[in-house]
């Protein structure tokens, strides 16, 4: 028996994205349906990144008490930028008067689906999305499969696919499974969390002869460090001792806090941008639209750009049948796509180190870094780009 429901915004994918638009549209008096393969506690426990801008965590406001992004999280108001054995502070709140949040995605998405479902939203867990039909009329469908294996279709007035970078709903949009500019890097992230106390109070990008580590934190006992390694690196092969050997030496001059190494993971590089982002009555959003290397802490941040964008466009389409929001909503979207694809791939391409690198590449790498640390314009650019842009209001 097929179940059909319907409602005015279908949206495929209960990430940061898709409970974010399904609020704000809520907010605004339009109903939705939300749905993710995935089970909430598989959701919930997905180690992602952890930087908020500062507009991410004011639209979150909006949560009430359901956001903890300023309780639990940790205001940060620069980054240290360490090349040639020497930390360059970049002060935020001095430069361009916003900061950063950490607070990882994973709580983000607690917030987001305890406020979702306090307001009596239709969230559905383990539902397989099959395809998305007639995009080009106003009437699209979501077909799919339930938790329970029985067919389920929902119609709508307007589809959302929200649901990351093996998007189904993106083939809809762009007519084929591949299509956009894409970008691979010849490196990747080991990750690491550990239970250690911080080995500094900000997060410290460091360009090192060895490659590039990141330390970030999570808590007072929990910390998540990352360094340059190969993409087919393997989490098992390294011995502890060996992935704080790996560590301390990218980041000469900082004495790394060791502690138990709980969970550690690869995360590969790759830059991309689908060639459209609606059809008709489908638009893509978040990751099944881009994807950033995590450089630039940007990923999360540019998903709700996207939907801060997306929900204007909704709201003006489907309470007063305005479509120029809409038709615009692509390429509002992608200005904004643009720069912070931008801005992820320089940090990525400043900070990292290439095993063709010549002395050349090399020398000039730092002549780079340098010019920014040592420059008030250079250091507004990267405080203005990673604190980010603002976001669309009205
Ligand atoms: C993290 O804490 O996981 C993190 C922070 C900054 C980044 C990437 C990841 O640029």
């Amino acid at each position: 028996m097929t179940t059909t429901v319907r409602t005015r915004v279908a949206i495929v994918g209960a990430g940061p994205a898709g409970l974010l638009l399904s609020h704000l549209l809520a907010d605004a008096g339009i109903e939705s349906v939300v749905v993710d393969q995935r089970t909430r506690e598989q959701i919930e426990s997905t180690i992602r990144a952890g930087i908020l801008e500062q507009g991410t965590v004011e639209v979150l406001d909006s949560l009430g008490e359901h956001s903890r992004a300023r309780t639990v999280g940790h205001r940060h108001d620069g980054i240290e930028m360490r090349f040639a054995g020497e930390g360059h502070r970049i002060d935020f709140p001095s430069l361009v008067g916003r900061s950063v949040w950490l607070y990882p995605q994973h709580e983000v998405l607690k917030d987001l689906i305890a406020a979702r479902l306090a307001g009596g939203q239709d969230l559905r867990f383990g539902i397989t999305v099959n395809g998305i039909e007639d995009a080009g009329t106003e009437r699209p469908r979501v077909i799919a499969t339930d938790a329970d294996g029985q067919p389920l279709v929902i119609e709508a007035d307007f589809v959302v696919g929200a649901d990351g970078s093996r998007s189904v709903a993106r083939p809809v949009v762009t007519g084929s499974a591949f299509g956009g500019y894409f970008r691979e890097y010849p490196f990747a992230w080991f990750g690491i969390l550990t239970e250690a106390p911080p080995s500094a109070d900000e997060l410290i990008y460091s360009n090192s002869p060895d490659g590039f580590a990141l330390i970030s934190q999570r808590s007072a006992t929990v910390q998540r460090m990352y360094f340059q390694c190969d993409p087919d690196a393997d989490t098992a092969a390294y011995s502890e001792a060996q992935l704080w050997e790996e560590l301390q030496k990218r980041v000469p001059g900082t004495t790394l806090k060791e502690g138990p190494i709980f969970q550690r993971d690869v995360l590969r590089f790759r830059s991309f941008v689908a060639h459209e982002l609606r059809k008709g009555r489908v638009a893509i959003v978040g990751d099944a639209a881009h994807t950033v290397p995590p450089t630039g802490a940007k990923g999360m941040n540019l998903a709700v750009a996207d939907v801060i964008l997306l929900n204007l466009a909704l709201q003006a389409l489907l309470l007063e049948g305005d479509e120029r929001r809409i038709d615009d909503f692509a390429d509002a979207a992608r200005r904004r796509i643009w720069k912070a694809q931008h801005f992820s791939w320089w940090m990525t391409s400043m900070l990292h180190v290439t095993a063709d690198a010549t002395d050349f590449d090399r020398m000039r790498q730092l002549g780079e870094l340098r010019s920014i640390v040592e420059s008030e314009a250079g250091q507004t650019y990267l405080a203005e780009a990673y604190t980010g842009w603002p976001l669309a209001t009205a």
